[in-house]
């Protein structure tokens, strides 16, 4: 929707074209359906049903990640992430996503032989082509699969480290490194080895922990890993003096509320999500999807849903908005721009709202 365009608007309409930014997204789970069924098919790969609607239901993380798994297997050449990385921003856009820091997961296909050089260069490319029809920008954190274990994850790190040596083809937008997969039975602090490698390289650091996993591995994950935000987070909130130390120090978490509804069943349902208590305690909360096309979500339902469920106003929501930008890796002039960016469209979409939005 263009700033220009007159009306009456929703709350869940405006939230929708505000502005956004999402720094908790896994680019293999925004694959388009349509796209999952014909990359599997073109690539051999025998999908148990190709009505994902009956394989996107999860009883929990891991669960989860075994259909991850099988979605990720279909991305076969350069050109699958390149038509990934094209359709996942184009979708993005349509919901007001205008910067997005995106993961990518590529420890399975190295192991089937894929070249990660490939890999960075077929989404950056597919990225690249959906920015210039939209003007939605995505940058990419390379995660590390804690399930391949550590000395994969360092030589990943190892290798995009060369790449960006080397100056090669797209190797520009990986601007962090993380990690993601099972928190079961991993103890994350064995990556150490690739953090600090990846810190050397210039890399920016986060982690998924907290999912499924207790307070003292969020904690782990800045004071071993040195990440400078933490994935979900979840779990922080059972352990009040660790809130409030993340909080002082505005640690950012990207957190993806319903995400841990429909993935990792950590509550029966959004209304019991500690979002509101993560904000009222002052943390650095943010909004995000994860895998919102393998959960029937989008960032503009993500921002209506939680304003509609907790009773949030939509200048409370423009805040959480704010705080994603805060929380992202953009450079100082990067944010201002952006911040005045959403001020300004949000001052619009405002006067189109009821009074009592
Ligand atoms: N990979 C994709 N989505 C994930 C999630 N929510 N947690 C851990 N790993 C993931
Ligand atoms: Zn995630």
């Amino acid at each position: 929707m263009s700033a220009a365009a007159t009306g009456r608007l929703t709350l869940a309409q405006a939230l929708d074209a505000l502005p956004k930014v999402e720094l908790h997204c896994h680019v293999e789970g925004t694959m388009r359906p349509a796209t999952v069924v014909e990359l599997a098919r073109r690539n051999g790969l025998p999908l148990p049903t190709e009505d994902l609607a009956e394989l996107y239901s999860y009883g929990s993380l891991d669960e989860f990640l075994s259909v991850f798994w099988l979605v990720q297997s279909t991305l076969a050449s350069r050109d699958d992430w390149a038509r990934l990385g094209y359709e996942s921003v184009l979708d993005a856009a349509a919901h007001g996503r205008v910067y997005g820091e995106l993961f990518f997961t590529p420890a399975r296909h190295l192991a089937a032989g894929q070249r990660l050089a490939d890999v960075v260069a077929g989404l950056a490319e597919g990225i690249a082509a959906a920015e210039a029809e939209t003007g939605s920008v995505a940058m990419l954190i390379a995660d590390m699969d804690r399930a391949y274990g550590p000395a994969a994850g360092l030589q990943m790190v190892t290798e995009l480290a060369e790449l960006r040596r080397a100056g090669a083809p797209g190797v520009d937008r990986v601007i962090g490194v993380g990690m993601d997969s099972t928190e079961l039975g991993v103890d994350s602090r064995t990556f150490v080895d690739a953090y600090r490698a990846a810190a050397t390289a210039g890399f920016r650091l986060t982690g998924h922990q907290g999912e499924n996993s207790p307070p003292e591995a969020v904690a782990a994950v800045v004071d071993v890993l040195g990440a400078e935000r933490v994935d979900h987070g979840l779990s922080l909130v059972t352990d009040p003096a660790l809130v409030r130390r993340f909080a002082a120090e505005r640690i950012p978490l990207t957190v993806c509320p319903n995400s841990n509804i429909r993935i990792a069943n950590a509550f029966p349902a959004l209304g019991e999500h500690p979002f509101p208590a993560m904000r009222a305690a002052g943390l650095l909360a943010t909004l995000n999807t994860d895998d919102p096309a393998m959960t029937d979500l989008d960032l503009g339902y993500e921002y209506a849903s939680v304003a509609e469920t907790f009773g949030y106003s939509f200048a409370e929501m423009v805040t959480i908005a704010l705080d994603g930008v805060e929380a992202s890796w953009l450079d100082d002039a990067g944010k201002r721009a952006l911040r005045d960016r959403i001020r300004i469209e949000a001052d619009l979409l405002a006067a189109r709202l009821p009074a009592t939005a």
